[in-house]
């Protein structure tokens, strides 16, 4: 029997801030853990596609649909034929014809911000799209997940309740902190979670949060990790 496909859109129409390094790692992570998953460029910038073509081996699929007719229906081909258990879109900044393509067609959005009151503030042309989104898709979920976290500041009480106020998703539980590692991995073509490093820890983390919140039933092998470092 063909497996069910869940798909995870990686979206925010602000730009840089880490929707590409959340679903290049989510995807390393989520197949590390056991999940068949496929990684979705869908922006025309192509950075996860520049940062894994570089990699000697990747553990998931990869492939690029840039434009939201391509997305919607190529996507929705994959989840009838295909077998993976996952599919992470990495969605654009700006181009809100693409992510509300790939929001509209996903369980579960995870929304990277950063952790100042400014930036939440600036997500005000992004929640008229999660809504709408919403409206047309009953069953997703939304989770807004705080990126570049500065280890030394507690996460200010206002950006949470900025995005408590916006009252149409929830937060990770799991925090990304500001490390080098996120940005080392790029050059190399792989992941954090390649590493023994806290970096890892959060991607593990976030890949076990978003297997339990999609309901995936996957062979998890507690040493997957231990015999991927070696
Ligand atoms: N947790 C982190 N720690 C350190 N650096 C990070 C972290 N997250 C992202 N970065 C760096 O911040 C920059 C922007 O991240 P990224 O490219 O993932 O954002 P993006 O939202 O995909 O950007 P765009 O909107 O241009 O697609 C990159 O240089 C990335 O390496
Ligand atoms: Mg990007």
């Amino acid at each position: 029997m063909k497996r069910k496909t869940s798909v995870v859109a990686v979206a925010n129409t602000k730009g840089g801030v880490g929707k590409s390094t959340l679903s290049g790692n989510l995807a390393w992570g989520m197949a590390q853990a056991g999940c068949r998953t496929l990684l979705v460029d869908s922006d025309a910038q192509a950075s996860v596609t520049k940062w894994f073509d570089l990699a000697e081996e990747v553990i998931f699929d990869r492939c690029q649909l840039t434009t939201a007719r391509v997305l919607q229906t190529e996507v929705g081909r994959l989840r009838r034929q295909a077998d993976y258990d996952v599919i992470i879109i990495d969605c654009p900044p700006l181009q809100s014809d693409v992510t509300a393509a790939a929001v509209s067609a996903s369980a579960l959005s995870l929304i990277p911000v950063l952790p100042s009151p400014l930036d939440v503030l600036a997500y005000a042309d992004l929640i008229p799209l999660l809504r709408q989104a919403q409206a047309l898709n009953p069953k997703l979920k939304l989770r807004f997940v705080v990126n570049q976290l500065d280890g030394r500041a507690a996460l200010g009480q206002e950006v949470l309740e900025s995005l408590a106020d916006a009252e149409i998703g929830d937060v990770s539980s799991v925090r990304l902190h500001y490390l080098q590692d996120y940005r080392k991995v790029i050059a190399e073509g792989t992941s954090v979670v390649t590493r023994r490093c806290k970096a890892a820890k959060e991607i593990e983390d976030l890949a076990l949060e978003t297997i339990k919140t999609l309901g995936l039933r996957i062979n998890k092998s507690a040493s997957v990790r231990e015999a991927a470092l070696g």
